[in-house]
């Protein structure tokens, strides 16, 4: 274990080696289609921030968990933020700067864990915008985390969550091994605008997007069914099913939804004197 971390950052369900694993084989094309307008889920986040979030070279964003750094090339696009991104798996933090550079994008990667207390006091209260996508559900303590972001983020910061649903459908389609990787007690927004409002005002807290399936060779089916002929089959069939729902963005739900979306603002007289929890 890296040195300067406390304790609790070892409550995680995915340990740094599964990333290692997970990312370094991987090369990830087509970045700019990854978080494009296709699917209704994401045209929908797309909208939420636009409405909720300032834009300009002056605020600074830090993406915790930041490989491939897709989402920080959209915020460089679509806000003009000074780029920031976390990432503790040193390929994946050279292959986010690669990206970056791909598509003439200037940022900061800090390879580090995000747990890392020198990387805590270095960058207490430098940024303006923290976006957790897909990081703090793979933690225990999510209290400790997002005290964490209210400590790195300037007075009336925006700290943005976007993380799987697995409390609906979307858990029909996971793998144990995926479900088993995420913490499935703080998927469902009471317990996040419990343990946010502690630092932050909530601005949004709710699922989004209808029905989604995913149909990627990734994909919990993609990898689930061995049978090629039959995973193709199935990968069709979503795609075909995506397509329809793309035009019939039916009831965002917990049981339908495939993310939960919480967007706040740092509490301005917020003295991060609480005791963590
Ligand atoms: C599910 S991925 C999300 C990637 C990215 N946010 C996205 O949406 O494409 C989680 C990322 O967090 C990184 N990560 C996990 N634990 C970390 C830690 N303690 N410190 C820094 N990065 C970590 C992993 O290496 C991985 O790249």
């Amino acid at each position: 274990m890296e040195k300067n971390i406390k304790e609790d950052s070892v409550k995680s369900f995915a340990k740094k080696d599964f990333w290692e694993k997970e990312f370094v084989s991987d090369n990830k094309e087509g970045l700019e289609k990854s978080w494009d307008n296709s699917v209704y889920a994401n045209r929908k986040l797309h909208l939420l921030l636009k409405k909720y979030l300032p834009k300009g070279k002056n605020y600074k964003i830090l993406e915790v968990g930041c490989y491939p750094g897709s989402k920080l090339i959209f915020f460089k696009k679509n806000f003009d933020y000074s780029i920031y991104g976390v990432e503790f798996v040193k390929k994946a933090c050279i292959k986010t700067r690669d990206n970056l550079e791909k598509f003439n994008v200037k940022g900061k990667i800090i390879c580090s864990d995000f747990f890392n207390e020198s990387f805590l006091k270095k960058y207490k209260l430098k940024f303006d915008i923290i976006l957790d996508f897909g990081f703090c559900e793979h933690f225990k303590n999510f209290n400790e985390i997002i005290k964490n972001y209210s400590d790195l983020l300037r007075k009336r910061g925006y700290l943005i969550i976007i993380m799987p649903n697995f409390g609906g459908l979307y858990k029909l389609f996971a793998s144990k091994e995926l479900i088993r990787l995420h913490n499935l007690n703080i998927m469902n927004l009471k317990t996040i605008e419990q343990v946010t409002s502690r630092y932050f005002k909530k601005l949004f807290c709710k699922y989004v997007g209808g029905m989604y399936t995913d149909s990627s060779e990734e994909s919990n089916i993609g990898m689930l069914i061995k049978n090629k002929s039959l995973r193709n089959f199935f990968l069709f069939l979503f795609i075909c099913l995506n397509k329809i729902m793309n035009y019939i963005p039916i009831m965002e739900s917990k049981i339908l939804s495939p993310y939960i979306v919480y967007f706040g603002q740092k509490i301005a007289l917020c003295n991060n004197h609480f005791a963590s929890t």
